[in-house]
């Protein structure tokens, strides 16, 4: 069994995802704790309501950056996990952290990497006049949102879109695309080779969600 910790911000509906498909699909792991930097984030009430440990480290109580990721650490050390998957963590994390996770820590980011990383995603590619939006999982390097691709979700961006409804359908991509990549993970299917991710299984590592019925 696999142990996975998630590290989420909150509301944590991309942790749900994962809870829900990894007990739905008999996956050979077990999500084992949830730790947030926010001691409000929703996430912590649903996973605590299945039972799954939880943990808090306020980032508030830290001055520095490298003592803050140090702690988280020592915390998401003590369910020794196999894989750390970030859904929705909103801190950035130094190369200390990324490094001894290396190989072993996952994010997703609701752009189609590499275009648009950092904050306000959905709003810059629609100021773009992208036509494409969509969510990218990644391993995690120090660069902050870069790192190997495992798998990206596209959606199309409607002429009337603003970013809530387009942050709205990139959703629920991301609630197909994450777990499916964390099972990849968990199963043994991922291989990196050169800085890009190939799944041994050959399985398509994208998808496209068109989320309503507009012609495209
Ligand atoms: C998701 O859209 C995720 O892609 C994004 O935050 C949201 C979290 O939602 N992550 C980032 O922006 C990371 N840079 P959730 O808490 O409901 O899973």
């Amino acid at each position: 069994m696999k142990r996975i910790v998630i590290l989420l911000s909150g509301r944590g509906s991309n942790m749900q995802a994962i809870v829900e498909r990894c007990a739905a699909e008999g996956w050979p792991a077990q999500v084992v704790a949830v730790v947030s930097n926010r001691p409000g984030a929703g996430g912590l009430a649903y996973a605590a309501e299945r039972g799954i440990d939880t943990a808090v480290v306020d980032h508030r109580a830290f001055a520095e950056r490298e003592a803050f990721d140090a702690e988280l650490a020592r915390t998401i050390d003590r369910w020794s996990p196999d894989l750390v998957v970030l859904a929705g963590f909103m801190r950035v994390l130094g190369a200390a952290f990324t490094r001894h996770y290396e190989g072993r820590l996952l994010n997703i980011h609701p752009s189609l990497l590499p275009a648009f990383t950092g904050l306000h995603t959905h709003r810059r590619a629609i100021e773009a006049g992208c036509k494409w939006a969509g969510a990218t999982v990644h391993f995690v390097t120090a660069e902050l949102d870069h790192g190997p691709i495992v798998a990206q979700a596209a959606v199309p961006v409607r002429a009337d879109d603003d970013e809530h409804s387009l942050a709205e359908r990139v959703l629920v991509q991301e609630h197909r695309l994450y777990p499916l990549a964390v099972r990849w993970f968990v199963e043994g299917q991922l291989l990196i080779e050169q800085g890009r991710v190939r799944h041994l299984g050959g399985a398509p590592q994208w998808m496209i969600g068109f989320g309503g019925d507009e012609p495209v």
